[in-house]
């Protein structure tokens, strides 16, 4: 039998989707499992972003469409673009099969073999899978739970620029803590990124998930560095349809987008029925961002004031996005998480966390923190922090 590739068998499994097996036997069980583990909000999507589905009629055929995708739909996007103050004409615009495979196109594009990225750790997952399957290495720079995880300082990024550094990539606000770099710091980034010849990436998925009267700068308002900045972003949080599986790669580099659309063209088209929905979407009413929002206030109220309350826990208050990182009296986050799903319930109720080691790359950190995404309504945070403080109380592993 032939070996299958070195590649596949380094390439990470997703620390979020991990544990999904023990959620299953424990669901076989009879036990009800809150998902606090994933982004996957239960807020519904637009009712606008349905109509073009119900247009459709029998003889409709569902095309290929233009690699970087509908026309229509990437001048609706340049217009959504505008109407947040990011300059953009729709040929810097690329739609993609989600955010996902935005990363994938920039990091396929930007990077040789071997060349490096700076990330501020934790940082979402996938950039692991991602850079594993574009064979970039990712040197991480760690931001603490002590001050919120903010942007560590600029001297703590050149101390890791080496000849192989390429790129800076930032999550804003960040997925997985919540944390919003103002736009001062974005200035620093900007001077690092023109001093030392680097790009900026800037995954901006949670832009509209912004609290507490901040305002969102984006990396594309960024001047006189346009050339360098690759923008990643999505409709799966902003819509809440994260099933379209639509995103898109935004750059004003010309040359980028045009060897960026050959990846497009290796996979022919972006999903269709993602954009016409995607299209759809951007009719959606203010009110709708606006209930969203103070949904998401709510929650994020409730949950961080609820987490610090139990003894032994503390959670920063997250300025965006829709996820903490707390840390908690335990002795390891992974087997804490295991054993919530195998081994415990209150009244046939358990609770489903993402451990946070799998957000690090450095090793052995993030031991005693999890990732709890405030994806739930108030009610069911209500309950899984009672569930909370109830496991510590009798996890074996708990720091007393
Ligand atoms: C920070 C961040 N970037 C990118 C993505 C990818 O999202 P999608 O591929 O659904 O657009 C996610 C999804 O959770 C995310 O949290």
């Amino acid at each position: 039998m032939p070996k299958l590739s070195t590649r596949s068998y380094e390439m990470p499994a997703s620390p979020i989707r991990k544990l999904v097996p023990l959620a299953d036997e424990a669901k076989k069980r009879g036990i009800k499992v809150y998902h606090l583990n994933i982004g996957q909000p239960d807020i519904k999507t637009p009712e606008v972003a349905l109509e073009p589905l119900k247009n459709f009629s029998p003889d409709t055929i569902i095309e290929y469409t233009n690699s970087a995708g509908l026309e229509s739909y990437r001048r609706a996007l340049a217009g959504y673009y505008q109407g947040v103050g990011i300059d953009v004409d729709y040929t810097d615009i690329l739609i993609t099969a989600g955010g996902s495979e935005a990363l994938f196109f920039t990091f396929m594009t930007l990077f040789n073999q071997g060349e490096e990225v700076i990330i501020p750790e934790p940082f979402y997952t996938n950039y692991n899978s991602i850079a594993r399957e574009a064979d970039v290495k990712i040197v991480p720079i760690t931001s603490t739970i002590e001050n919120g995880f903010a942007l560590p300082s600029i001297e703590e990024f050149e101390k890791r620029i080496t000849d192989k550094t390429k790129a800076i990539l930032i999550c804003n606000p960040s997925n997985p803590t919540g944390a919003l770099y103002s736009r001062e710091e974005l200035e620093q980034l900007r001077e690092i990124a023109l001093k030392h010849d680097l790009f900026l990436i800037a995954d901006e998925v949670y832009r509209e998930f912004v609290y507490d009267g901040y305002e969102h700068f984006s990396v594309m308002q960024l001047k006189g560095i346009e050339d360098r900045v690759v923008l990643i972003d999505s409709n799966s949080k902003r819509f809440s349809q994260c099933g379209t599986r639509t995103g898109y790669l935004v750059s004003k580099n010309k040359e980028f987008i045009k060897l960026a659309l050959k990846y497009g063209m290796a996979r022919l088209s972006p999903p269709y029925f993602g954009q016409i929905v995607g299209e759809a979407s951007l009719r959606a009413p203010k009110e709708y961002f606006q209930q969203v929002y103070d949904e998401y206030v709510k929650r994020r109220n409730f949950l961080i004031d609820a987490l610090n309350k139990i003894p032994g826990v503390f959670a920063p208050m997250p300025h965006g996005a829709f996820y903490t990182i707390a840390r908690l009296p335990i002795d390891d986050s992974e087997k804490f998480c295991s054993w919530l799903l195998s081994d415990f319930n209150d009244n046939g109720e358990t609770i489903m966390f993402a451990p946070a080691p799998g957000f690090y790359a450095t090793p052995g950190l993030g031991k005693d923190e999890v990732r709890i995404a405030y994806v739930l309504n108030v009610d069911d945070l209500k309950r899984s922090m009672e569930i909370l403080e109830k496991a510590l109380e009798q996890y074996p592993g708990t720091k007393r």
